[in-house]
């Protein structure tokens, strides 16, 4: 794993947001996956202030779904890309595809996510977060290795961190749809950004600790394009630092 060390989350987005342009630019992105949260909305916010006519044409995949809100509800994921990334992009909304999770059928959903994915051609960057539980989509501590995109029930701190984004705790779903860790596997390269303080234990076990169930990004080990763009605060229990550091610097 290439481990970026920055010192803030305006850097990280900015870091991110040029590679991303890049391989926009060259036709290497066609599909980008998208993650929700706070950890890249300053992605966004830079694609949106460097924006390039060739975003318009991108396809754009969603990590994951709330089960049982309405697309329409401000924090069901369909409503978080469309404000976040849709809008901000200029993208075709025809070319958005995130998990319906308010049908009557969810395994006929995860199934349709799946096909999408590979109609398109699999996806070329996909961005991920990290949970505290070292969650990366919704697949929390013990979420099989080559799961894919399927039903999950989220833990009760994963509910808990997620409250902020609704008005009462009870009002958090208690299930998601997400991409399994195997769909997002293969994803042709992957970046992972994280930052402050709340996540350094995570990132520490995620790059340097044992490739473990308990922490599920530690599945990214086996991945042969994944870079994490970290500020100094998330860095901070990594044991090598001085390490990606050297490298970086030179
Ligand atoms: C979001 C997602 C989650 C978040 C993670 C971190 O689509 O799949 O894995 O990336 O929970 O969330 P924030 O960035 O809000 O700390």
């Amino acid at each position: 794993m290439q481990v970026e060390i920055l010192e803030n989350a305006q850097q990280v987005g900015e870091y991110a947001a040029d590679r991303i342009l890049r391989g926009v630019a060259s036709g290497k992105i066609t599909t980008l996956g998208v993650a929700t949260g706070s950890s890249p909305l300053s992605i966004y916010e830079s694609l949106e202030s460097k924006w390039i006519p060739q975003l318009i044409d991108l396809h754009v995949f969603a990590l994951d779904e709330y089960v049982g809100l309405q697309p329409e509800h401000p924090s069901s994921y369909h409503a978080v890309i469309q404000r976040e990334v849709t809008d901000r992009l200029k993208l075709k909304p025809a070319n958005v595809c995130v998990p319906q999770g308010n049908g009557p059928d969810l395994a006929a959903a995860c199934a349709r996510f799946e096909a999408a994915i590979a109609a398109a051609g699999g996806v070329d960057l996909q961005i991920l977060g990290i949970g505290r539980n070292g969650h990366i989509g919704f697949n929390e501590p013990t979420s099989s290795f080559s799961s894919r995109t399927r039903v999950k029930t989220l833990t009760p701190a994963t509910r808990a961190d997620n409250s902020r984004f609704f008005e009462k705790d009870e009002q958090v779903p208690t299930r998601c749809i997400t991409q399994g860790l195997g769909t997002i596997m293969e994803s042709k390269e992957i970046l992972l950004v994280a930052h402050g303080a709340s996540k350094a234990k995570a990132i520490a076990l995620a790059v340097e600790g044992p490739v473990s169930g308990m922490c599920p990004a530690s599945v990214l080990q086996f991945h042969a394009r994944t870079t994490l763009v970290i500020d100094r605060e998330a860095a901070r229990n990594l044991t090598l630092l001085d390490y990606y550091d050297s490298i970086n610097a030179g």
